[in-house]
């Protein structure tokens, strides 16, 4: 169950994650400054360095990351913040665009790098560029996202 800011706390093997569940948009919160995960500076909000997504595959991980902001058909949203869409996106033509942004964020949007396997960034990039009505086939692997980190 979420808290009211979307923070999301459960254990796994031993280990207790911390997460941010990325429902700040949904709840018209805002990115910045609407869970304690994230650091003070407003352009760039940060995840906590020591949670982790466990989620595997792109669908997966879209929906467990993405979704909170870029809504579930890729649609994006205007409220608190502005979530661009990434349905029908030609900036998502070159796949190294969308996977600097999960790597190291983008303004509003946080830096995943830390939180995040190539194998993870890949399969999340490799999911919005063939779904929202995006038709990008050729596909990033992980040692292209490692090039980029
Ligand atoms: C906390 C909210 C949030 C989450 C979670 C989030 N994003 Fe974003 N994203 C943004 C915002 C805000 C921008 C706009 C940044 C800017 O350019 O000012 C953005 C921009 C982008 C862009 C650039 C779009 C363009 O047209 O230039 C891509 C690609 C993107 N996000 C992909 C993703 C993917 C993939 C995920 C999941 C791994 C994700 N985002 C998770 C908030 C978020």
């Amino acid at each position: 169950m979420r808290g009211v800011l979307g923070v999301d706390v459960r254990m796994h093997k031993g280990t207790l994650y911390l997460r941010r569940a990325a429902t700040a948009g949904l709840l018209g919160l805002g990115c910045a400054g609407s869970a304690p995960l994230y650091a003070a500076d407003p352009t760039q909000p940060q995840i906590s360095e020591g949670s982790a997504f466990e989620e595997q595959g792109g669908a997966q991980l879209y929906q467990a990351i993405c979704q909170g902001c870029h809504m579930s058909e890729g649609q994006g949203a205007i409220g608190a913040g502005m979530y661009p869409a990434l349905r029908q996106n030609p900036r998502l033509g070159s796949a190294a665009y969308p996977a600097y942004n999960v790597l190291h964020g983008r303004n509003g949007m946080p830096a995943f790098g830390k939180q995040l396997s190539d194998v993870q960034v890949a399969d999340v990039v490799n999911y919005v560029r063939t779904h929202f009505d995006n038709h990008f086939t050729d596909a990033i692997g992980a040692a292209d996202v490692s090039k980029l980190r």
